[in-house]
């Protein structure tokens, strides 16, 4: 009541959404790794590098309210959430929330300021897509602005493709279907 009070209904139908798929999911709980040059990426963050990845979230948006969401997500679905660290410091996130029916979207990514550039986000996002495949998700969408041109790249290399936009926002909602 006090949730529905506070966030509204729409909020608190997604907070029960993902605690549900949260328990359903609860097998792919299992760390996974990858090294990519000097830095590793990984899935099931650490507290501490949670708070890492929320503190590039405030740096690279400004969308403050979004933030409980995001450590939210990260609690229900750690073996979707990915960390980018590179001596002990969180270089960067990619952040999936699941949906029903095998499906995912990308709720948030984004590499620190001083680090674009050098092929984290490209790493990130291949490899959060192959977790997603292992744990046999089929369709991953996503959300971003027209003009983020560093992203729209990195998306349509990685095989999304736009599906509809909103004129209003300016956002295209994009699309990949992951392969077996
Ligand atoms: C989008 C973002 C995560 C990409 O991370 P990154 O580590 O800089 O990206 P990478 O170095 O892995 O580059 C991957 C691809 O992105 C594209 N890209 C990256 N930087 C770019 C730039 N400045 N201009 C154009 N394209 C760029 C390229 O296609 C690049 O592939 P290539 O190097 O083979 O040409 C990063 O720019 C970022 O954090 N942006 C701010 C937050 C944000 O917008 N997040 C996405 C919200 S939807």
């Amino acid at each position: 009541m006090t949730l529905i009070a506070r966030e509204g209904p729409r909020r608190a139908v997604l907070w029960a959404t993902d605690m549900l798929l949260g328990l359903r999911t609860a097998r792919h709980r299992v760390p996974r790794r990858m090294d990519v040059d000097d830095a590793v990426v990984h899935t099931m963050p650490s507290r501490e590098e949670i708070g890492g990845a929320l503190r590039i979230f405030a740096e690279s948006f400004d969308l403050a309210s979004e933030t409980r969401v995001l450590r939210r997500v990260a609690r229900v679905f750690p073996w979707a959430s990915v960390v980018l660290v590179r001596g002990g410091v969180v270089e960067g996130y990619c952040w999936f929330r699941v949906l029903p029916r095998k499906r995912a979207i990308l709720l948030s990514m984004a590499a620190r300021t001083a680090s674009r550039g050098r092929g984290y986000g490209r790493a990130m996002l291949s490899f959060g897509l192959s977790v997603l495949r292992d744990a046999g998700i089929e369709v991953v969408d996503l959300d971003v602005e027209e003009g983020n041109e560093p992203a729209v790249r990195l998306y349509t290399s990685l095989g999304f493709a736009r599906r509809s936009i909103d004129p209003r926002r300016k956002v295209a909602r994009m699309r990949k279907a992951l392969g077996p």
